[in-house]
């Protein structure tokens, strides 16, 4: 079975962290986005998957090469961004006329069999089926409409009323007949939601099939931190774990859940978690804290500095007696001076300097 996967976003809403790294590379708890699909994918019979990608191409490529685990990869690169359809339509050579496939999203989570779907596909021979998750509050996404024998019959927009509206949305992965080629023009970008599933929905020919089990999408930096916090409660079962090679002072504190990471050093007094990750080689020195945040790689939380529900990314380095408040994001490699306060949601462009209190929410370009 083939996968596409659309990897090529510019992932404005996660800015700055999306300067320096592309989204599908951003660790959740502890591992890449695409190494999770990928090994869900793989569950479902998936063993070969083909990555649209234009935006970071080369550091998707530097990381995956020509196979991860068991799954073959290949890439088709777009010149220009096509959306979500016309990746599909380029990569048809890749992809072939004779079988049914799987195109998704690559910036979902989801840990779902799909072979239920697949069955359902081969039955009911629509152009497309759709995974649908139902959600309690649809408001950030459409709802679709479906009938009695799960056809999809409408796309509705977002719902905006006071109270939250719940229902079935898309969930952002799709399994494709070959046919699905003829719907989407060559070399334009295209929105396959708003461009080819209406046309098919009217036709009658696309089905929807409801996805049980963890799911989420990574939108927004707030996404981000929530799916962090899911996935490592779910696989630390909501304790404290420590990797090899990380070393952990006895007199420091690690509330559950939370992760140290490879390489990672935790001080003396020094506090972690709960709801937290300290990437590979970073380094929480002694008596600072750090609670609900992710620190990716090789950053440095300097003596007696305090971080709460923040997103550090690769190689920052925060200085002595500094205090991050609610939602600081620092893109990569930037550096905050001694005893300075960053609150009210600062958010800091890589590579750059901080050297004064910054209060409210601010973009450090
Ligand atoms: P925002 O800019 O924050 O909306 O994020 P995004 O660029 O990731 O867009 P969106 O969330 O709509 O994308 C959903 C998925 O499609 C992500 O996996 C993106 O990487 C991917 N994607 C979006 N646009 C393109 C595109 O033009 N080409 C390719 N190959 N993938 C795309």
């Amino acid at each position: 079975m083939k996968a596409l996967i659309l990897a090529g976003g510019y992932a404005t809403r996660l800015r700055p962290l999306s300067f320096a790294k592309p989204k599908l590379l951003f660790p959740i708890a502890g591992k890449p986005m695409l190494e999770r699909t990928l090994n869900s994918l793989a569950r479902s019979g998936v063993d070969s998957a083909i990555l649209a990608v234009n935006f970071m191409a080369d550091e998707l490529k530097k990381h995956f090469g020509s196979r991860y685990r068991r799954i073959r990869i290949r890439y088709s690169l777009e010149e220009k961004p096509l959306g979500t359809g016309g990746p599909i339509r380029l990569a048809m050579r890749l992809l072939g006329s004779r079988d049914n496939f799987l195109a998704m999203n690559g910036d979902i989570l989801f840990d779902a069999e799909l072979s239920n779907m697949l069955e359902r596909h081969r039955i009911e021979k629509p152009v497309a089926t759709i995974a649908l998750y139902k959600v309690s509050d649809a408001s950030r996404f459409g709802l679709v409409s479906v009938d009695h024998q799960m056809r999809v019959s409408s796309f509705l927009e977002k719902p905006m009323g006071q109270e939250p509206v719940g229902g079935l949305i898309n969930a952002g992965i799709y399994l494709m007949s070959p046919k699905v080629f003829d719907y989407i023009q060559p070399d334009r970008r295209i929105s396959i939601e708003r461009e080819v599933f209406p046309i098919l929905a009217k036709e009658d020919r696309l089905q929807g099939y409801e996805l049980k089990g963890y799911w989420t999408d990574v939108g927004t930096l707030n996404d981000y931190l929530e799916a962090n916090f899911s996935l490592l409660n779910i696989e630390s079962s909501g304790k404290a774990v420590v990797q090899k090679e990380a070393e952990v002072s006895s007199h420091a504190i690690l509330n559950p859940p939370c992760l140290v990471m490879r390489k990672a050093r935790v001080g003396e007094n020094a506090m972690v978690g709960p709801f937290t990750i300290v990437g590979e080689g970073s380094v929480v020195e002694e008596e600072a804290s750090v609670q609900k945040s992710v620190l990716f790689n090789d950053v440095h939380l300097g003596r007696a500095s305090r971080v709460d529900r923040s997103i550090i990314a690769d190689g920052s380095r925060i200085s002595r007696n500094v205090m991050l408040g609610e939602g600081t994001v620092l893109g990569a490699g930037v550096s905050v001076s001694a005893a300075l306060r960053l609150e009210g949601g600062v958010k800091v462009c890589p590579y750059k300097e901080v050297t004064e209190n910054v209060m409210g929410p601010t973009n450090i370009l």
